[in-house]
């Protein structure tokens, strides 16, 4: 679709995300797959974090071996359904910090209000990757992405785990800097907002709610 949209098509990633899309899988199944991906997406995510060199002593000789550069990252969960990605995440980069983005729909004006903001500081040294399961409209996902440019970020990727064709030209238009790492491009919304075939509402299925 465009050069800042990555699919990652391992077939481990294609095949668990099936068995997340259908109807029966348990919540406690659910849960682990969306852990299990995220790690694939993590890896594609994080392909190209920057390195330098350190001077170790194996227990044979000394060398010189690669080690990330720079400040830690910064991932930032897209409230409520973003931390279903965040704990597989931090488990590849342990050492990462994390914030939340709480925003919700107003009803009239269908525009995402914050209610709750919590970052890390340093933001615009830091390279910030924030998490939302489902890219639909794009219109959370591209506030969220505002707010943590006004809060200093600036190198900032998006990863999610099913995105809509909408929801990529939204976030292209607002974002056209921001990276997207997903395990899949859907059809398109229905007059919900439900990316269609996807998977239903995220935030239900991996906390059980309804
Ligand atoms: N959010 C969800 O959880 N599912 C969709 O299909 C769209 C938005």
């Amino acid at each position: 679709m465009s050069a800042n949209l990555t699919i990652v098509e391992h077939p481990l990633v294609q095949h668990k995300l099936t068995l997340m899309r259908q109807k029966d899988t348990s919540t406690a199944v659910f849960r682990q797959l969306l852990r299990e991906i995220s790690q694939f997406l993590a890896y594609e995510i994080t392909r190209d974090l920057p390195l330098e060199t350190r001077r170790i002593e194996t227990p044979l000789q000394e060398m010189d071996a690669p080690v990330l550069a720079g400040k830690k990252l910064a991932l930032i969960s897209i409230l409520r359904a973003g931390n279903g990605l965040l704990d597989g995440v931090l488990e590849l980069v342990p050492s990462a910090r994390v914030g939340f983005v709480g925003l919700y729909r107003d009803e009239e004006t269908l525009e995402p209000v914050q209610y709750y903001f919590k970052v890390p500081d340093g933001l615009d040294d830091r390279l910030v990757i924030a998490v939302d399961p489902m890219l639909a409209t794009g219109n959370s996902s591209a506030a969220a992405v505002d707010l943590l440019k006004k809060a200093g970020a600036t190198n900032i990727r998006f990863l999610c785990l099913l995105a809509a064709p909408e929801g990529v030209q939204r976030m292209q238009e607002a974002h056209p800097d921001v990276p997207i790492v997903t395990a899949a491009l859907d059809s398109r919304l229905n007059e919900k907002g439900y990316i269609v075939p996807g998977l239903g509402d995220a935030g239900d299925r991996m906390f059980g709610t309804k």
